[in-house]
C-alpha cells in the first residue's frame, strides 16, 4: 500500500491533512472452523493484506467517509440522529462501527475518513473484520477512548451481530486486532486467551481463492449457529465446548439430524485444533495433513459448508502432493478460499496443478497468494507523514 499516496488523496478530498492512520489485516484460518461461536478453539494467522483508515476529526458531528476501492462514492451521516442503514455495503460497516461505539457509550465526534484496502473481498479472508478493526482503531486513537485491542475486536464483532445481521464469532476480529508477525494464534474463544505458535520457516501458507460466487451466506451461517445452540441445549450444556462426543451420542435421539451433525463437527474440530497446534510446533506436516483433511471432510459432510469448487481445490492439492501438503477450506465457507500448507519448494507444483486443472473442471479461475503471517492492528497518530509512511511500509 502506498501510504503517501493515500495521505495525498485524503488531503485532496477533504482539503486538510489526515491526523492519523490505522490499519488492520485480513486473516487465514489454519484450522478450527465454526468453533469460535461455540466457545471453542481456532488457529488463524493474519495476512499481509490490510485495510487502512486515514482520518481527521471534524468540528461537528458528521461522519464523512470515502473509500479508494469505491471511487466516487461518499458515505455521510450525522451522529446526532439515530444511525440507520444506508445503501452502500461498505458504508454500512462505517455506520455499524459508529452505531456500536455509540451504544457502548464511547464519546466521539465527527470524522473525515478515507479507507483503502488490499484485502481480497468475498474470499472468506475477513475483509469485513479488517475494516471493523481498522475503523475501531481509528476511533480509539482519534478520541483517546482507551480501548485495548481485545475490546476493539469485541466491538467489531458486535457491529456484525447487532447491525450487519451476521451472528459471527470472535475469531476474525480478534486475530485482526491481536495477530503477531510470523505466528499463528491458538485462541481459546471461551477465555479469549491466546498462545503464539511460530510458523516453521520451511512451510509456505498457500491461500487459493476459488472465486466461487458466495450467496445466501449470512442466512446459512446464522442457521448453523442456531443448530449448534440447540444441540448444546439438548445436551444440557451452555455451549458445545462443554460437550464430549460421548455426550453427543447419548443425546442423539433427541436431536434433529442437522443438530447432531453440526455438533459432531464442532466437538471433533476442537480436538483437531489442539492437535494441529502441536503438529505445527513440531513441524509435523504429515500429521497436519491428516488433521486438515479430516477437518475438510467434516466441514463437507457434517457442517455442509463446502462447495464442489473448494472440495475440488482440496482434492487437486492432495493428488499433487499427498501427505506433503495440509489442505482444507478456510473461513466462512460456501465458496471462498482453501489453505494449503506445504514446503516452499512445492509451491510451484501446487500452482501448476491448479492452473492446469481448476478452470477446466470448474469453469472458474483461481487466485493464489502465498501468505506471510503479519502483524495485527497498528494505529498511529502523527505529526510527520513521511515518518508514518516509513513505519507502515
Ligand atoms: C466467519 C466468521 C467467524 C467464524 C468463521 C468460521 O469467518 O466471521 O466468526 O465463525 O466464519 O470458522
Amino acid at each position: 500500500m502506498n501510504i503517501e499516496k493515500l495521505l495525498v488523496q485524503f488531503e485532496s478530498l477533504f482539503s486538510n491533512s489526515a491526523e492519523g492512520i490505522s490499519s488492520a489485516p485480513g486473516r487465514v484460518n489454519l484450522i478450527g472452523e465454526f468453533t469460535d461461536y461455540n466457545d471453542g478453539y481456532v488457529l488463524p494467522c493474519a495476512l499481509q493484506f490490510r485495510t487502512y483508515v486515514a482520518y481527521r476529526r471534524r468540528n461537528d458531528n458528521l461522519v464523512m467517509a470515502y473509500s479508494t476501492n469505491y471511487p466516487g462514492e461518499c458515505e455521510a451521516f450525522e451522529l446526532d440522529s439515530p444511525i440507520t442503514h444506508g445503501t452502500s455495503h461498505w458504508g454500512n460497516y462505517v455506520r455499524a462501527i459508529a452505531y456500536v461505539y455509540q451504544h457502548s457509550n464511547h464519546q466521539f465526534g465527527g470524522l473525515d475518513i478515507l479507507i483503502s484496502s488490499n484485502v481480497p473481498q468475498g474470499a472468506g479472508l475477513s475483509s469485513s473484520a479488517a475494516l471493523e478493526v481498522s475503523l475501531g482503531g481509528a476511533l480509539n486513537q482519534a478520541f483517546d477512548l482507551q480501548l485495548n485491542s481485545e475490546q476493539i475486536a469485541l466491538l467489531g464483532q458486535q457491529a456484525e451481530n447487532d447491525f450487519m445481521n451476521c451472528q459471527c464469532g470472535i475469531m476474525d476480529q480478534l486475530v485482526s486486532a491481536k495477530a503477531s508477525h510470523n505466528n499463528a494464534l491458538l485462541i481459546d474463544c471461551m477465555s479469549l486467551s491466546i498462545q503464539h505458535y511460530p510458523i516453521p520457516a520451511n512451510l509456505a501458507l498457500v491461500v487459493i481463492n476459488s472465486n466461487f460466487p458466495r450467496k445466501l451466506v449470512e442466512s446459512e451461517y446464522n442457521q448453523r449457529r442456531i443448530d449448534c445452540m440447540n444441540a448444546a441445549a439438548k445436551m444440557g450444556v451452555t455451549t458445545l465446548r462443554q460437550a464430549t462426543l460421548d455426550d453427543l451420542y447419548s443425546a442423539r435421539d433427541n436431536m434433529s439430524i442437522n443438530e447432531f451433525k453440526r455438533a459432531r463437527h464442532v466437538i471433533s474440530e476442537n480436538q483437531r485444533v489442539l492437535q494441529a497446534a502441536k503438529a505445527l510446533q513440531h513441524d509435523e506436516l504429515g500429521k497436519l495433513s491428516e488433521l486438515m483433511r479430516e477437518s475438510h471432510r467434516s466441514l463437507r459432510e457434517d457442517f455442509e459448508v463446502t462447495v464442489p469448487a473448494t472440495d475440488g481445490l482440496v482434492e487437486i492439492c492432495h493428488h499433487t502432493l499427498g501427505k506433503d501438503c495440509a489442505t482444507r477450506m478456510t473461513g466462512g465457507g460456501f465458496g471462498g478460499a482453501v489453505i494449503c500448507i506445504c514446503h516452499h519448494e512445492n509451491v510451484p507444483k501446487i500452482v501448476d496443478a491448479i492452473s492446469s486443472q481448476y478452470l477446466e473442471i470448474f469453469g472458474l479461475e483461481e487466485t493464489i497468494y502465498v501468505a506471510n503471517a503479519a502483524e495485527g492492528l497498528v494505529s498511529t497518530l502523527f505529526e510527520n507523514h513521511k515518518a508514518l509512511a516509513e513505519q507502515l511500509r
